[in-house]
């Protein structure tokens, strides 16, 4: 098997995330971190969240921070991002899902960029109206989950730059080129685009005085690495991060889905029947190659794609998951019965999620997010830093 890489540009291989917890310069998230949030979504009546229960959101830096904030009743944001690609796929929804529970959780303001600069700078053949295209329908993908709608700004760094420009000079001002080589591993080929990129990300930290805590994966937490070294300078608080691990790609048993061959990843937009057929088709087994030796020995859950995702995301209940795990390891499960009810599971996920996107559309949600929320209306009043 490949050895695991991650970057914040790319994600391939068997991960060993305890190596990527300390090359990373993060912790795992605690008991008592986890306890607290847990704690805190009974009282308000939410569930327990799957991805903090089954660890799919795994590890942290600084979250005790925030958490010791929210005790004393101080001002905390969330932000995240995502560079805009078109198609959307089940991995991506991760970060956005968790997103929006623990906007919930601590009912608070929630920034969310769209660095359609860093897609065009870090992709060599991406004209800026591909990305403009792509950009349309990602928004439109992430208005559609719900967010608070008087407390989260969606923007695009093209477009809100202007606002946002005198904080990204603090910044990049207190950047230097080694860190940015240092961290990101550029080189004299890399764009002076690309260079300066790492400001853009950094910037929303700084977007209000309270504490930023940033869900998202793990691969990312590099450039927040680096705005704890200047944050206090500038006089705002380091910043937090909550971060995921990724699950298996539809063909394979580790890395980021690929979105770079659609036909083989689970899309947002795809219906029920191209679902069940690249399921069935593509999805990794952790079945045996016999009927005979599945019967025998049980198949591999470790592995198998299907489980994982009704694991980590689908299959909630706990007793259930326990049948499923165990029918399929002493051989009573087969392959297809796993794939199947993996099958149902997206389908309803993802019919549920179509006919938001729907009604998102028809109602102008984006253009709430975008421009004309509380929050929104407020930034774009924003002049300087
Ligand atoms: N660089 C991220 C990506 O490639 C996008 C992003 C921008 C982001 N700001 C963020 C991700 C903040 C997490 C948190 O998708």
């Amino acid at each position: 098997m490949t050895e695991g890489k991650v970057t914040p540009w790319d994600v391939s291989g068997t991960i060993d995330y305890n190596k990527l917890i300390r090359e990373f310069g993060v912790e795992y998230i605690s008991a008592e971190q986890k306890q607290y949030l847990l704690e805190l979504a009974k009282a308000k009546g939410l569930q327990e969240h799957i991805f903090l229960r089954r660890g799919l959101f795994f590890a942290q830096m600084d979250l005790s921070e925030v958490i010791s904030a929210h005790k004393a009743g101080q001002s905390i944001f969330l932000y995240t991002g995502r560079a805009p690609g078109g198609s959307m796929h089940l991995g991506h929804l991760i970060p956005f899902l968790f997103t929006k529970f623990l906007q919930d959780l601590f009912d608070c303001n929630l920034y969310i960029q769209f660095p359609d600069d860093e897609k065009f700078l870090f992709k060599k053949d991406l004209t800026q109206s591909k990305v403009d295209d792509m950009c349309q329908s990602d928004l439109l993908d992430v208005a559609s989950f719900g967010f608070n709608i008087e407390k989260t700004f969606i923007f695009r760094n093209s477009e809100f730059i202007a606002h946002m420009y005198p904080l990204v000079l603090e910044v990049s001002k207190r950047l230097t080129f080694s860190q940015a080589r240092n961290t990101f591993g550029f080189t004299n080929d890399s764009n002076v685009g690309m260079i300066h990129y790492p400001a853009l990300q950094i910037t929303p930290t700084f977007f209000e005085r309270g504490f930023c805590l940033i869900p998202c994966g793990i691969d990312q937490n590099p450039y927040f690495l680096l705005q704890r070294d200047f944050a206090v300078k500038m006089g705002f608080h380091k910043n937090a991060t909550i971060l995921n691990k990724f699950l298996p790609s539809l063909t394979g048993p580790a890395g980021k889905m690929s979105a770079s061959d659609p036909s083989k990843a689970l899309l947002l937009s795809d219906d029920a029947a191209t679902i069940k057929k690249k399921i069935n088709k593509y999805a990794y087994s952790g079945g045996r190659e016999t009927l005979e030796e599945h019967r025998k020995f049980g198949g591999n859950t470790e592995i198998d794609v299907s489980f994982q995702w009704l694991y980590y995301l689908f299959e909630e209940d706990d007793m259930v998951i326990e049948q499923i795990k165990k029918n399929y390891e002493s051989g009573s499960m087969l392959s297809g019965e796993m794939k199947a009810l993996f099958i149902d599971k997206v389908n309803a996920f993802f019919s549920d999620f179509q006919a938001r996107r729907v009604q998102c559309r028809e109602t102008n949600l984006l253009r709430t997010y975008m421009y004309e929320g509380t929050l929104a209306k407020a930034m774009w009043e924003r002049t300087g830093h």
